[in-house]
C-alpha cells in the first residue's frame, strides 16, 4: 500500500482516495479492480478547465510579462527628482575661511523630501558640473537644507565653483536628498549599544546631522574629530556644545591619531561613523580588523584606490582618440585629462552621474549601482569599473 507520505516517486492511485457517495463523482465511480485508464488532469478530478485557472494561467504568462517588456526601457531612466532651490544663507563655518555653509530652501511651494542623517544631495551647477554634498543640518528641519563645502583649488573645479558663483538668492538645481550612509538606531536594526562617530575635517558634514540625531532621541554615544589645525576644522562650536561627548583632537597639537585614539574605550557593542580623509579610515579600517563587537559604517570624500588594476587603453567613440588607462588609475581619471567636462560626481561608483554606453569589451564592473538589465545593455560606470580584456571603446 502506498502511503501518502511515500517519496518513492511512484505515483498514487488518485481515485483510491476519492470520496464516494456525491452525485457529482458517481459518474468516476468504478467498481474495485477495474483498471485506471487515465490520471485525472487535476487533484479535484474535474473534466471541465476551471476558468479561475485558465484566467491566471493567461495572465501570468501573457499579461505580466507583456507589462515587464513595457516597463523595462524605465529601469534605465533614473526617476526625475530634480528641482530648483534657493540660497538664503552662506557663512563661512571655519577660521581658515575655505568652508562655506549654504542653506537652502525651495524656490515653489512644495515642500522638501525629508531625509534622515547620512543623507546627501547632488548639485547640478551652472557649469553643468554634478557634485555631492552630505546633508549637514537638522535633519528635523522640513524649511531648509544645509550643506558645506571646502574650497579645493587644484581639485576638479567643483568647490570652486560654489564658493564663487553660489550667493545668497542664487538658484541651484538638485537631486536627492539620497542616503548612502544611513544611521542605525542600536537596537533598531542594529546589535551595537553605543555609536561612536569619527570625522576628519569636512568630513563632519554628514556627521554632524547624525550627532544631532543621536543628542535628540537619547542614544549612548561619542565623538572624536580630527584634523590638521583648528584653523581648519570647520563646525567647532557647532559641535563643542556637545561638550565631553565629543574630543577634538589636532595632528599640528596632537600628532596623527591612533587606530586606538579614533575608536575609542568600546566596552559594550559599538556602531563606528567614519567620514574623513582615506589615511584616517584605513587606520580605522586596520585597528578594527578581528573586532566583531565593532561594526564600521564610513563614507570617505576621495576616490578608493584601483585594486588590483591593469593596464588597459580606452577609445573615445566620437573622436576615435585612444587613452591609456594605467594599472592605479580609474578610467575615469583617464577620460578627464582628455575630456575636462566629462561629467562625475562621487567617484565611488554609487551616485551613477559618470555612467557611459560601452560599445565594444567586456566590462569588469566593480560597481554596486549599476542593474543587471543596464549592465546587460553595455552600461559602465568608469570611476570604478574597468575591462576584462585590453580595451573598451567608449560613447563618449
Ligand atoms: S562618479 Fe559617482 S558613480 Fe561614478
Amino acid at each position: 500500500m502506498t502511503s501518502p507520505h511515500d517519496t518513492s516517486g511512484e505515483r498514487p492511485d488518485l481515485d483510491a482516495a476519492e470520496p464516494r457517495g456525491h452525485d457529482g463523482a458517481h459518474s468516476r465511480f468504478r467498481p474495485p479492480g477495474e483498471k485506471v485508464a487515465e490520471i485525472p488532469p487535476h487533484l479535484y478530478g474535474r473534466w471541465k478547465h476551471d476558468p479561475l485557472l485558465r484566467f491566471s494561467n493567461a495572465f501570468f504568462s501573457i499579461v505580466l510579462p507583456t507589462f515587464n517588456h513595457l516597463m523595462r526601457p524605465r529601469h534605465l531612466a533614473e526617476p526625475d527628482r530634480t528641482r530648483t532651490l534657493r540660497i538664503v544663507e552662506r557663512e563661512i563655518v571655519a577660521h581658515d575661511k575655505d568652508v562655506v555653509a549654504l542653506r537652502l530652501v525651495a524656490d515653489d511651494e512644495r515642500p522638501l523630501l525629508p531625509w534622515t542623517p547620512g543623507a546627501h544631495l547632488d548639485l547640478l551647477l551652472p557649469s553643468g558640473r554634478m557634485r555631492e554634498y552630505s546633508l549637514c543640518g537638522d535633519p528635523a528641519d522640513q524649511e531648509s537644507y544645509r550643506i558645506a563645502v571646502r574650497r579645493i583649488p587644484h581639485g576638479g573645479g567643483g568647490s570652486v565653483e560654489v564658493h564663487e558663483t553660489l550667493h545668497i538668492g542664487s538658484t541651484v538645481t538638485i537631486k536627492g536628498p539620497r542616503n548612502g550612509m544611513p544611521l542605525a538606531v542600536p537596537g533598531y536594526g542594529s546589535p551595537a549599544r553605543r555609536i561612536r562617530f569619527v570625522a576628519g575635517g569636512i568630513g563632519i558634514t554628514p556627521i554632524l546631522s547624525m550627532m544631532i540625531a543621536a543628542e535628540r532621541i537619547g542614544l549612548d554615544w561619542s565623538m572624536i574629530y580630527t584634523g590638521r589645525s583648528e584653523d581648519t576644522i570647520p563646525f567647532i562650536s557647532e559641535v563643542e556644545r556637545f561638550g565631553d561627548k565629543v574630543e577634538v583632537r589636532t595632528d599640528d597639537v596632537h600628532g596623527i591619531p591612533s587606530a586606538q585614539d579614533l575608536i575609542g574605550d568600546t566596552p559594550d557593542p559599538t556602531a563606528i561613523y567614519a567620514c574623513g580623509p582615506l589615511p584616517m579610515l584605513e587606520t580605522l579600517r586596520v585597528g578594527l580588523i578581528g573586532r566583531i563587537d565593532v561594526e564600521l559604517h564610513y563614507e570617505r570624500f576621495s576616490a578608493p584606490p584601483v585594486v588590483d588594476g591593469r593596464p588597459i587603453s580606452v577609445t573615445l567613440a566620437s573622436t576615435g582618440e585612444t587613452v591609456e588607462v594605467a594599472a592605479d588609475e580609474t578610467v575615469l581619471s583617464a577620460v578627464l585629462a582628455r575630456r575636462p567636462g566629462a561629467p562625475y560626481s562621487c567617484r565611488q561608483g554609487f551616485c551613477g552621474t559618470c555612467r557611459v554606453q560601452v560599445l565594444d569589451g567586456e566590462i569588469d564592473h566593480r560597481d554596486h549601482t549599476l542593474t543587471p538589465y543596464e549592465r546587460e545593455h553595455g552600461q559602465m560606470l568608469t570611476c570604478v569599473s574597468r575591462a576584462k580584456g585590453d580595451h573598451l571603446t567608449l560613447d563618449l
